[in-house]
């Protein structure tokens, strides 16, 4: 039994997340998670919109997924490592670099991200849909001012 181990927030789930815990999965023959907890991102300076406990459910979901536990601080690693007999310790490349310190416990691996789609991406679409919706209440506002100031002049 091979036990691939990987880290993330995975808030917003999206594509490039199924397509990453895809490859994990065929690594080997147990995929395990530690989801970032809200409190250890707030302490990153990351406010997830979804909180731990739906992100964790919508994990659980996933065909690939064997089993999640919470990621509360960086010193972890090793210890769920151990726990959880893990061979691979796998993450997406814009990590790479920052575990081989591991690699004296694990195989140490980082897989290629989907290009185009992130969390960050789409909170800055709802960003821009919100801001959307303030522009055309703020225009709606300015013209009903326009008309008050023409009744007013009227009477
Ligand atoms: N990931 C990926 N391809 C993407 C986005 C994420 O392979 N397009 C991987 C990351 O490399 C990481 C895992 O998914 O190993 C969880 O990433 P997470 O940081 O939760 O998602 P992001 O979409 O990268 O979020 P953010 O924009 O907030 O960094």
């Amino acid at each position: 039994m091979k036990t691939v181990i990987t880290y993330g927030t995975f808030d917003l789930f999206h594509v490039g997340h199924v397509k990453l815990l895809r490859r994990l999965r065929g690594l080997g023959d147990r995929l395990v998670i530690g989801l970032s907890t809200d409190e250890f991102n707030l302490g990153k300076g990351k406010k997830t919109v979804v909180p731990y406990e739906q992100r964790e459910e919508i994990l659980r979901a996933v065909r690939y997924v064997d089993d999640v536990f919470p990621e509360a601080c960086w010193e972890q690693k090793a210890e769920d490592i151990r726990r959880e007999q893990a061979s691979i310790f796998a993450m997406g490349d814009d990590w790479a670099g920052k575990f081989d310190h591991l690699s004296e416990f694990v195989e140490v691996i980082y897989l290629p991200r989907t290009a185009g789609i992130s969390t960050t991406d789409l909170k800055q679409v709802m960003q821009g849909l919100r801001d959307e919706r303030v522009d055309s209440v703020r225009h709606a506002l300015d013209h009903a001012r326009m008309l008050l100031d023409e009744l007013a002049k009227l009477g």
